[in-house]
């Protein structure tokens, strides 16, 4: 299949855009259990960098799994697929000039590799957004630890399936003892230490 393809060079560029935009593209990568926060976060963290004038997109777990990706279950090989979808999404986004924020579970360190392999240095940055299980379950914003106690709901990450925690992320957000504000002003002023805007 891939052996009469060609890649096709544009004439403008991510550097082209970036220029047109005032500020340089990258991905901003989520990754924690459900209910840690990762959405909140990244919802909130997005308003910010839209009134500070940043040109923005944002990828969703929950949003992503109803369309492009609502072929695939939680199965290991389809969770591992969906991240491999995300990433090279997420890489057109970034090459499309945006700051782009993605919050997904993806709870194999490998998978969370493969994505910042797709970038270049400096433009994956990754936030583990961080909350213990139990916290997680007591929060239950879907209510989906309920049916995971009651039996209904199997293969739950950080129950009975896995989570990696991140060896090396660029954010750490301590969700049980910092505010929604604090976590905001905490990634934007590592943009803006990081000079992405
Ligand atoms: S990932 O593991 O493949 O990265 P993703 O972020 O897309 O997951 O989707 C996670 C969301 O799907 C959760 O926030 C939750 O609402 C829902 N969900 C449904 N079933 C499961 C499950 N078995 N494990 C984790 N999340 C689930």
């Amino acid at each position: 299949m891939r052996h009469h393809i060609t890649w096709h060079e544009g004439k403008v560029q991510k550097e082209h855009r970036e220029n047109l935009n005032g500020h340089k593209a990258a991905l901003i990568w989520f990754t924690g259990l459900s209910g840690s926060g990762k959405s909140t976060i990244s919802v909130e963290v997005e308003k910010a960098l839209h009134e500070l004038g940043i040109h923005t997109y944002r990828l969703d777990g929950d949003n992503i799994r109803h369309g492009l990706n609502h072929d695939l279950s939680f199965s290991e090989e389809d969770r591992i697929e969906n991240i491999r979808r995300i990433g090279e999404v997420s890489k057109l986004f970034v090459d499309a000039g945006q700051l782009t924020l993605a919050a997904f579970i993806s709870p194999f360190k490998k998978d969370r590799e493969f994505v910042r392999s797709l970038l270049p240095k400096g433009e994956f940055i990754e936030v583990f957004v961080q909350a213990s299980i139990e916290t997680c379950a007591k929060r239950d914003p879907k209510g989906l630890y309920e049916k995971v106690y009651k039996g209904e709901l199997k293969s739950f990450t950080g129950i009975d399936a896995p989570y990696e925690i991140p060896d090396s992320p660029e954010i750490i957000i301590d969700t049980e003892n910092q505010s929604i504000e604090g976590s905001v002003r905490q990634v934007v002023n590592y943009l803006k230490n990081n000079q992405v805007i």
